[in-house]
């Protein structure tokens, strides 16, 4: 028991916490991506605030980090049921909610804004919480799509303002693209690094290469969505293809269903929008469809497959 109190109090604070520049977190946005990135925060020892718009979502977040956290327990205590549960509430002891976004980020090192992919948006958030933040708060967007450098066009404070780039689901997966936009400074970019390796995170340095990975994961993706509709093949079948014969975790109609269909949409039309040329991005009929019946994908329990 000693030996497991022990080990969850270095995970939930370690020295590597107490002594960094980054010590306190505010995620905005509570959905599949923001739940993953307090998950992390908080079981590194990070304050967290979880913000969105309304208690009702942030309910449910709680409701969805518990639920993960309890699957990671399962393994790691397995033999320690009730050490298990003491890590699950030491966790959840470091996060907090908040529907006002402004009240909060006054105490806060790190701004990770993962709201809905939308440039007008984002843009706002980050325009309304630039006057209320203290000028040492860095602000980061988990952006899958959007220029970093738009986003942060929206504030004064260009220097302090990056990217992370996580990866869903974040508590599993081990890669962060950390974005350096133009104005980015070193010092800023340097704390980005070492707040994500403090996640236990594995940090990739994007300058050239920012969100090559979700493109080439959406672009694959919507490649056999294509060929979908035009051959008339089953998506079972292409999903079923791609993970026994290319060795894929997923086929690509579960990862559109998991990462959202909405998100992908909205991913896909900026895309779209910026090079309609490419025959890549041109819009699906199936995937608006879907979207416009609220189809969503796993999160809303119906999207190119049915969920329980
Ligand atoms: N939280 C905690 N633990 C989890 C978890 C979660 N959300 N999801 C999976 N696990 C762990 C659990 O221990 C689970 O075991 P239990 O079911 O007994 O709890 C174990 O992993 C195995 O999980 P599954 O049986 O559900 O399935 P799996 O073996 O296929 O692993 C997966 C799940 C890790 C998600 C794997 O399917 C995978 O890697 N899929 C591809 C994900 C991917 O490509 N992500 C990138 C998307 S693109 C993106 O993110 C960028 C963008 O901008 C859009
Ligand atoms: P999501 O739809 O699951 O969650 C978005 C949340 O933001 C919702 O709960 C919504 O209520 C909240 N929100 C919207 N506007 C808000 C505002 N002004 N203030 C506070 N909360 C607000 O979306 P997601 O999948 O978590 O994606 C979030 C971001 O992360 C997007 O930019 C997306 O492109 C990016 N991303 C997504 C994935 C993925 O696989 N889903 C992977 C990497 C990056």
């Amino acid at each position: 028991m000693a030996f497991f109190t022990h080990q969850i109090t270095r995970t939930l604070c370690s020295s590597a916490v107490r002594n960094a520049a980054i010590k306190h977190v505010t995620v905005i946005g509570g959905g599949l991506m923001g739940s993953g990135i307090a998950q992390v925060a908080a079981v590194t020892g990070h304050s967290v605030v979880l913000v969105d718009t309304s208690e009702d979502i942030l309910k449910n977040s709680a409701k969805n980090i518990q639920g993960s956290l309890k699957r990671v327990v399962k393994k790691k205590f397995a033999d320690k049921p009730e050490a298990g549960e003491e890590f699950v509430q030491k966790v959840m002891n470091n996060i907090s909610t908040s529907t006002d976004a402004a009240s909060v980020v006054q105490k806060t090192d790190l701004v990770v804004e993962a709201i809905v992919e939308n440039l007008k948006v984002k843009q706002a958030l980050f325009s309304t919480l630039d006057k209320v933040a203290p000028a040492h708060t860095i602000f980061v967007s988990n952006t899958s799509s959007l220029p970093i450098a738009d986003i942060a066009s929206s504030t004064a404070r260009l220097d302090r303002f990056g990217g992370l780039h996580f990866f869903n689901p974040v508590p599993m997966m081990k890669l962060v693209e950390v974005i350096k936009a133009a104005g980015t400074s070193q010092q800023t970019f340097d704390a980005l690094l070492d707040f994500t390796k403090a996640l236990g995170k594995h940090p990739v340095s994007s300058h050239l290469i920012q969100h090559c990975f979700s493109l080439r994961t959406l672009q694959a993706s919507l490649l056999s969505g294509f060929m979908n509709e035009v051959c008339h093949g089953s998506k079972e079948d292409i999903d079923v293809a791609m993970k026994l014969g290319a060795g894929y975790p997923m086929g690509p109609f579960e990862l559109l269903d998991y990462v959202g269909l909405d998100t992908s949409k909205f991913i896909i039309d900026g895309w779209y929008e910026k090079e309609p040329e490419n025959p890549l991005f041109a819009p699906s009929p199936l995937l608006n469809k879907l979207v416009a019946e609220g189809k969503l994908g796993k999160k809303t329990g119906e999207g190119f497959y049915k969920y329980k």
